[in-house]
Protein backbone atom coordinates (compact mmCIF):
# COMPACT_ATOMS: atom_id res chain seq x y z
CA UNK A 1 0.00 0.00 0.00
CA UNK A 2 1.40 3.44 -1.07
CA UNK A 3 1.99 6.05 1.83
CA UNK A 4 -0.06 8.48 3.03
CA UNK A 5 0.62 11.99 2.12
CA UNK A 6 1.00 13.16 6.04
CA UNK A 7 3.44 10.33 7.19
CA UNK A 8 5.47 11.08 3.83
CA UNK A 9 5.42 14.12 4.73
CA UNK A 10 6.98 13.88 8.53
CA UNK A 11 9.53 11.43 6.48
CA UNK A 12 10.99 14.53 5.21
CA UNK A 13 10.68 16.78 7.74
CA UNK A 14 12.53 13.85 10.30
CA UNK A 15 13.94 11.44 8.08
CA UNK A 16 15.03 7.87 9.37
CA UNK A 17 18.09 8.07 7.76
CA UNK A 18 20.58 10.91 7.30
CA UNK A 19 24.79 11.00 6.32
CA UNK A 20 26.82 10.33 8.73
CA UNK A 21 28.19 13.85 10.25
CA UNK A 22 24.95 15.89 8.91
CA UNK A 23 23.94 16.93 12.06
CA UNK A 24 27.39 18.47 13.29
CA UNK A 25 27.58 21.83 13.60
CA UNK A 26 30.44 21.96 11.53
CA UNK A 27 28.22 20.44 8.79
CA UNK A 28 26.13 23.36 7.97
CA UNK A 29 27.01 25.96 10.90
CA UNK A 30 23.30 26.24 11.31
CA UNK A 31 23.37 29.04 8.57
CA UNK A 32 20.51 27.60 6.03
CA UNK A 33 18.26 27.59 9.09
CA UNK A 34 19.39 30.78 10.74
CA UNK A 35 18.02 32.20 7.18
CA UNK A 36 15.01 30.47 7.57
CA UNK A 37 14.28 32.08 10.83
CA UNK A 38 15.23 35.10 9.81
CA UNK A 39 13.00 34.87 6.58
CA UNK A 40 9.72 33.63 9.52
CA UNK A 41 10.82 36.46 11.65
CA UNK A 42 10.33 39.15 8.42
CA UNK A 43 6.70 37.56 7.33
CA UNK A 44 5.33 37.57 10.75
CA UNK A 45 6.79 40.97 11.14
CA UNK A 46 5.64 42.22 7.81
CA UNK A 47 2.46 41.12 8.52
CA UNK A 48 2.08 43.17 11.31
CA UNK A 49 3.25 46.54 9.96
CA UNK A 50 1.30 46.19 6.69
CA UNK A 51 -2.03 47.09 9.14
CA UNK A 52 -0.47 50.40 9.44
CA UNK A 53 2.19 51.45 6.66
CA UNK A 54 0.94 53.31 3.88
CA UNK A 55 2.71 53.46 0.56
CA UNK A 56 3.26 56.65 -1.67
CA UNK A 57 3.54 60.08 0.04
CA UNK A 58 2.55 59.02 4.11
CA UNK A 59 5.28 56.07 4.27
CA UNK A 60 7.39 58.46 6.36
CA UNK A 61 4.71 59.36 8.37
CA UNK A 62 2.98 56.16 8.64
CA UNK A 63 6.45 54.49 9.84
CA UNK A 64 6.68 57.70 12.43
CA UNK A 65 3.12 56.92 13.65
CA UNK A 66 4.05 53.37 13.77
CA UNK A 67 7.27 54.01 15.61
CA UNK A 68 5.18 56.53 18.47
CA UNK A 69 1.92 55.41 18.69
CA UNK A 70 1.64 51.71 17.96
CA UNK A 71 2.47 49.80 21.12
CA UNK A 72 5.13 47.78 20.61
CA UNK A 73 5.70 49.63 17.29
CA UNK A 74 9.31 50.39 17.48
CA UNK A 75 10.09 46.91 18.12
CA UNK A 76 8.34 44.92 15.52
CA UNK A 77 9.78 47.52 12.86
CA UNK A 78 13.21 47.11 14.24
CA UNK A 79 12.95 43.27 14.40
CA UNK A 80 11.89 43.68 10.78
CA UNK A 81 14.60 46.01 10.26
CA UNK A 82 17.39 43.99 11.49
CA UNK A 83 16.28 40.66 10.41
CA UNK A 84 16.35 41.90 7.16
CA UNK A 85 20.23 42.69 7.50
CA UNK A 86 20.98 39.45 9.55
CA UNK A 87 19.74 36.99 6.76
CA UNK A 88 21.53 38.92 3.71
CA UNK A 89 24.35 38.31 6.08
CA UNK A 90 23.62 34.51 6.70
CA UNK A 91 22.56 33.64 3.26
CA UNK A 92 25.87 34.71 2.06
CA UNK A 93 27.64 32.70 4.58
CA UNK A 94 25.97 29.76 4.53
CA UNK A 95 26.44 30.22 0.50
CA UNK A 96 30.28 30.25 1.94
CA UNK A 97 29.53 27.45 3.67
CA UNK A 98 28.32 24.73 0.30
CA UNK A 99 31.39 26.32 -1.31
CA UNK A 100 33.73 25.45 1.56
CA UNK A 101 32.05 21.73 1.70
CA UNK A 102 31.79 21.63 -2.04
CA UNK A 103 27.92 20.59 -1.32
CA UNK A 104 27.58 22.98 -4.98
CA UNK A 105 28.30 19.39 -6.68
CA UNK A 106 26.52 16.53 -8.54
CA UNK A 107 23.38 15.59 -7.41
CA UNK A 108 23.14 19.54 -5.90
CA UNK A 109 23.77 21.64 -8.56
CA UNK A 110 20.06 22.20 -9.05
CA UNK A 111 19.94 23.58 -5.58
CA UNK A 112 22.59 25.71 -5.89
CA UNK A 113 21.00 27.39 -8.91
CA UNK A 114 18.03 27.74 -6.19
CA UNK A 115 19.93 28.71 -4.18
CA UNK A 116 21.56 31.79 -6.29
CA UNK A 117 17.97 33.03 -6.82
CA UNK A 118 17.25 32.99 -3.22
CA UNK A 119 20.18 35.36 -2.57
CA UNK A 120 19.21 37.81 -5.41
CA UNK A 121 16.01 37.66 -4.00
CA UNK A 122 17.06 38.13 -0.54
CA UNK A 123 19.16 41.41 -1.62
CA UNK A 124 16.43 42.76 -3.84
CA UNK A 125 13.99 42.39 -1.04
CA UNK A 126 16.31 44.40 1.25
CA UNK A 127 17.07 46.90 -1.43
CA UNK A 128 12.76 47.43 -1.71
CA UNK A 129 12.32 47.32 2.08
CA UNK A 130 14.56 50.49 2.03
CA UNK A 131 12.53 52.13 -0.47
CA UNK A 132 9.67 51.75 1.65
CA UNK A 133 11.06 53.96 4.53
CA UNK A 134 10.27 56.93 1.98
CA UNK A 135 12.60 59.27 3.38
CA UNK A 136 15.38 61.51 1.74
CA UNK A 137 17.89 58.41 1.90
CA UNK A 138 15.57 55.96 -0.14
CA UNK A 139 14.27 59.03 -2.58
CA UNK A 140 18.29 58.64 -3.48
CA UNK A 141 18.49 54.72 -3.17
CA UNK A 142 15.81 54.96 -5.82
CA UNK A 143 17.20 57.06 -7.99
CA UNK A 144 20.94 55.43 -8.23
CA UNK A 145 18.92 51.92 -8.64
CA UNK A 146 16.68 53.78 -11.39
CA UNK A 147 19.90 54.90 -13.06
CA UNK A 148 21.78 51.47 -12.98
CA UNK A 149 18.63 49.80 -14.17
CA UNK A 150 18.00 51.94 -17.46
CA UNK A 151 21.47 51.29 -18.25
CA UNK A 152 20.93 47.55 -19.22
CA UNK A 153 19.06 46.93 -22.42
CA UNK A 154 15.12 47.15 -21.95
CA UNK A 155 15.95 48.61 -18.59
CA UNK A 156 14.17 51.14 -19.09
CA UNK A 157 10.68 49.38 -19.10
CA UNK A 158 11.77 47.56 -16.24
CA UNK A 159 12.71 50.31 -14.13
CA UNK A 160 8.93 51.56 -14.63
CA UNK A 161 7.06 48.56 -13.95
CA UNK A 162 9.33 48.05 -10.87
CA UNK A 163 9.69 51.74 -9.15
CA UNK A 164 6.57 53.45 -10.49
CA UNK A 165 6.71 57.29 -10.59
CA UNK A 166 9.08 57.44 -7.92
CA UNK A 167 10.58 61.01 -6.68
CA UNK A 168 13.75 61.90 -5.57
CA UNK A 169 12.36 62.65 -2.33
CA UNK A 170 10.48 59.56 -1.59
CA UNK A 171 11.25 56.08 -2.97
CA UNK A 172 8.38 54.47 -1.22
CA UNK A 173 6.00 53.69 -4.36
CA UNK A 174 2.52 51.90 -4.53
CA UNK A 175 4.79 49.73 -7.04
CA UNK A 176 7.86 49.19 -5.13
CA UNK A 177 5.19 47.95 -2.56
CA UNK A 178 3.52 45.41 -4.31
CA UNK A 179 6.93 43.91 -5.38
CA UNK A 180 8.03 43.74 -1.47
CA UNK A 181 5.02 42.58 -0.20
CA UNK A 182 3.59 39.89 -2.36
CA UNK A 183 5.88 39.09 -5.76
CA UNK A 184 9.40 39.28 -4.37
CA UNK A 185 8.45 37.96 -0.48
CA UNK A 186 6.18 35.48 -2.18
CA UNK A 187 8.14 33.76 -4.26
CA UNK A 188 11.29 33.79 -2.10
CA UNK A 189 8.69 31.97 0.35
CA UNK A 190 8.17 29.56 -2.71
CA UNK A 191 11.52 29.03 -3.77
CA UNK A 192 12.64 28.01 0.04
CA UNK A 193 9.92 25.31 0.47
CA UNK A 194 11.64 24.10 -2.65
CA UNK A 195 14.46 24.59 -1.99
CA UNK A 196 14.42 21.97 1.35
CA UNK A 197 12.20 19.50 -0.39
CA UNK A 198 15.79 19.60 -2.94
CA UNK A 199 17.83 18.98 0.13
CA UNK A 200 16.16 15.64 0.57
CA UNK A 201 15.69 14.88 -3.35
CA UNK A 202 19.56 15.31 -3.78
CA UNK A 203 20.75 12.97 -1.10
CA UNK A 204 20.52 15.53 2.28
CA UNK A 205 22.74 17.68 3.58
CA UNK A 206 26.58 16.88 2.71
CA UNK A 207 29.33 17.53 5.33
CA UNK A 208 32.77 17.52 4.65
C1 LIG B 1 16.67 32.27 1.52
C2 LIG B 1 17.86 31.77 1.43
C3 LIG B 1 18.25 30.36 1.79
C4 LIG B 1 17.73 29.52 2.75
C5 LIG B 1 16.61 29.82 3.74
C6 LIG B 1 18.46 28.27 2.65
C7 LIG B 1 18.25 27.18 3.49
C8 LIG B 1 18.98 26.00 3.43
C9 LIG B 1 18.96 24.95 4.44
C10 LIG B 1 18.12 24.96 5.74
C11 LIG B 1 19.81 23.99 4.03
C12 LIG B 1 20.16 22.69 4.82
C13 LIG B 1 21.61 22.77 5.30
C14 LIG B 1 22.04 24.03 5.97
O1 LIG B 1 21.32 24.53 6.86
O2 LIG B 1 23.11 24.54 5.61
C15 LIG B 1 20.33 24.37 2.72
C16 LIG B 1 21.16 23.61 1.92
C17 LIG B 1 21.70 24.00 0.68
N1 LIG B 1 21.67 25.29 0.17
FE1 LIG B 1 20.53 26.81 0.91
N2 LIG B 1 19.37 28.35 1.63
C18 LIG B 1 19.30 29.62 1.08
C19 LIG B 1 20.12 30.14 0.08
C20 LIG B 1 21.10 29.42 -0.60
C21 LIG B 1 22.11 29.98 -1.46
C22 LIG B 1 22.31 31.47 -1.72
C23 LIG B 1 22.82 28.93 -1.99
C24 LIG B 1 23.95 28.95 -2.98
C25 LIG B 1 24.05 29.78 -3.97
C26 LIG B 1 22.27 27.71 -1.44
C27 LIG B 1 22.67 26.44 -1.77
C28 LIG B 1 22.38 25.31 -1.03
C29 LIG B 1 22.85 23.97 -1.33
C30 LIG B 1 23.66 23.54 -2.57
C31 LIG B 1 22.41 23.15 -0.26
C32 LIG B 1 22.69 21.64 -0.07
C33 LIG B 1 23.84 21.61 0.88
C34 LIG B 1 24.44 20.25 1.13
O3 LIG B 1 24.18 19.33 0.36
O4 LIG B 1 25.20 20.17 2.11
N3 LIG B 1 21.26 28.04 -0.56
N4 LIG B 1 19.83 25.61 2.40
Amino acid sequence: MGKQAGSSFLEHIRPRRIKLGALQLRATFCLGGFSFLAFIVLTITGVILLFYYQPGDKAFASLSEIDSALPYGGLIRSLHFWSGQMMVISVFLHMIRVVWSKAYRSLSEFNWITGVILLGLTVILDYSGYLLRGGQESGAASSVGQTLLKALPGGKGWAAIFFGQSSPVNGSTLDIFVWHVFILAGIAGFLQMYHFWRIRKDGGVRPL
